[in-house]
């Protein structure tokens, strides 16, 4: 069941697109239309297109529309239900009780719940003399109690099945327990065991604070040193970040992002709550997205070892492209974080602040990094490194920063600047090239939906995936024309199965007096419905006229009336020729 069609509409009508999209973008005027830059994917010109006639969005960069709807659930994370729960609580309306009965929905609410117990059932263990052994460890590790109740840490203890039977005992099932990852079922099929057992626990919550997930360090060095919730109904480890909610409401727009839960704390309890770690992953461009959300920029924080170098090396780009201007710490001593505030003692935050002061922006970081590769004592050395560094130098946008660097690199070596700057004109003419050329070969792939994922029939069949295509964005616009269409033209006459079946939907809809698009992000899926939303963009000045209806309709009587290769040549010489008749009478 779904919620009612009256509902939607009012839902729609009481949340303008615009005006919920301008709070998370910021939009311009153009045409009847409002363009920004996309949320969903980094860009620097806009793409992202809000047509308010139909209360759509569409972007031409990363292929995503829908309606505010799927706006609300693709930005702030969510379901359906929740989506539409959060416009309604918005714009003051009430859910109808029992519209929406979805097995799916009622296990995520369980597996919050049973996460929310468990945090609590781990952080009262912490303060039993049961978790002695975790809090000692914490203490240990310098962490205070308030520290402690701000992260709501906790303890599994070690015996198996205590967290378990706890769920048990407050109604949760087996099936529910294990969809939240907290419990596994034995090998032999005889019920459940904990997940985590004798292990310090860090809750794992999201911005509208749920307790989404958790990690677990084991107390000594055996492995794994971490255990961490698996993906579940609720937590998809690649698009959350350890204590976003904390930093969320920190007040600053810059991030700091680091490896790990202990350095996540020990940073905000040295004062800076604008601390996150990935979850024992490397960063996505899910999470970038998700920071630029709450930062303008993020400070590399990872450990000096080869392996935090490796991984800031990576994050670069993929912060650079979701627009975020990014600064890498460098941490003297080979330390982590955590271990560079507690080597300092009682001047751990302030030696902390100090470095972070001093941290540089990332291409100060990257040509660092290249001097190490280089002996520039000799000649050779020096040569091999003004190449490298000459790359680096021509990668950056602004000229004036290019020339800073410039400066800076030959004085450092002393060499002559006007050489240097030539060298990188010549790369950066060669790198404008490459990527228009690599644009325009993308553009030759989109035009000829080669590319198109969903809509693949498209391609092969391109006179009539067009007529068809255009008169499903005809009949969405103009529904008092689903009378005269479907006498003229049959649903099976599409070639196309993608568009007959948005054909279909659409006709159905209107003959029961429906409004047509209301309904569409639940009956479609998320790539379904951004190829409509496509569609409607692109046709919708094409589509407009009767005349145009009518032509469609033509296209696709004729294109029905062709036959395919197969059926061709699996005919008899007489069917043959039956055929070639009739197609020279209809073109008289
Ligand atoms: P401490 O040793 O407690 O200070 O942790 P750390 O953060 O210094 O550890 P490290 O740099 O080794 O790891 C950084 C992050 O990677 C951790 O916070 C975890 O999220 C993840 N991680 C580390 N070890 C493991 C592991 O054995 N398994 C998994 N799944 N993740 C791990
Ligand atoms: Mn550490």
């Amino acid at each position: 069941m779904a919620f009612p069609e009256s509902f939607l509409q009012e839902l729609k009508m009481r949340n303008d697109i615009t005006e919920i999209v301008s709070s998370y973008v910021s939009l311009k005027r153009r045409g009847r239309n409002m363009v920004g830059l996309c949320p969903f994917h980094g860009e620097k010109t806009p793409s992202f297109n809000i047509y308010t006639e139909n209360g759509s969005f569409y972007c031409f960069g990363c292929g995503v529309g829908g309606d505010v709807i799927s706006f609300i659930m693709k930005i702030e994370n969510l379901d359906y239900v929740e989506a539409v729960k959060y416009l309604a609580q918005r714009a003051g309306m009430e859910v109808p009780e029992n519209s929406y009965d979805d097995s799916m929905n009622r296990l995520r609410t369980r597996v919050f719940e049973a996460n929310r117990e468990a945090a609590r059932f781990y952080n009262s263990a912490l303060n039993s003399p049961i978790g002695a052994k975790g809090l000692e460890y914490f203490h240990g590790r310098a962490l205070s109690d308030r520290t402690i109740r701000r992260f709501g840490l906790g303890f599994a203890d070690d015996d198996w099945t205590s967290l378990c039977r706890h769920l048990h005992s407050k109604g949760f099932k087996d099936s529910e327990i294990v969809a939240a990852n907290l419990g596994v079922k034995r090998r032999n099929g005889n019920g459940i065991y904990d997940r985590f057992t004798n292990r310090v626990m860090f809750p794992i919550i999201d911005l509208r604070g749920n307790v989404i997930a958790f990690g677990g360090r084991i107390m000594t060095n055996e492995k794994p040193k971490y255990l961490n919730t698996s993906d579940t109904p609720v937590f998809k480890k690649s698009a959350n970040l350890f204590s976003l909610n904390n930093a969320k409401n920190s007040g600053s727009r810059t991030l700091i992002l680091c490896e790990g839960y202990m350095d996540v704390i020990s940073v905000n309890q040295a004062g800076f709550a604008n601390a996150v770690a990935t979850l024992g992953t490397a960063l996505t461009s899910e999470q970038a997205l998700l920071m630029k959300r709450y930062a303008d920029e993020v400070i590399i924080c990872y450990d000096a070892d080869e392996a935090g170098q490796k991984a800031t090396a990576r994050a670069i780009p993929i912060l650079r492209s979701a627009g975020l201007l990014i600064k890498v710490l460098t941490i003297p001593n080979g330390k982590d974080p955590d271990e560079f505030i507690r080597a300092n003692g009682d001047d751990g935050p302030a030696a902390f602040k100090a470095v972070i002061e001093k941290s540089g922006n990332d291409v100060e970081y990257r040509l660092l990094k290249l001097k190490q590769n280089y002996n520039i004592e000799t000649t050779e050395g020096k040569v091999a490194y003004l190449e490298a560094a000459s790359k680096v130098v021509a990668s950056i946008s602004s000229p004036i920063e290019r020339d800073v660097y410039s400066s800076k690199i030959c004085n450092e070596l002393g060499i002559d600047k006007n050489a240097f700057t030539q060298q990188i004109v010549n790369i950066s003419k060669r790198q404008n090239r490459e990527t228009a050329g690599k644009q325009l070969r993308k553009i030759q792939t989109d035009l000829s939906g080669r590319n198109d994922k969903i809509n693949t029939e498209h391609y092969k069949k391109p006179r009539s995936s067009s007529a068809e295509e255009a008169l499903v964005v005809y009949l969405i616009n103009n529904p008092d024309s689903a009378e005269e269409i479907s006498k003229s033209v049959n649903p099976e006459q599409f070639q196309n199965s993608l568009i007959r079946h948005y054909f279909k939907y659409f006709l159905t809809r209107i003959k029961s007096g429906l409004e047509p698009l209301t309904n569409v992000t639940a009956d479609f899926t998320q790539d379904e419905a951004s190829k409509l939303y496509e569609m409607l963009s692109q046709y919708i000045k094409a589509a407009s006229t009767e005349e145009a209806m009518r032509e469609y309709i033509k296209v696709i009587n004729e294109e029905s009336e062709k036959l395919s290769h197969e059926d061709i040549e699996s005919m008899s010489a007489d069917e043959l020729k039956t055929y070639i008749d009739k197609i020279r009478k209809s073109k008289k």
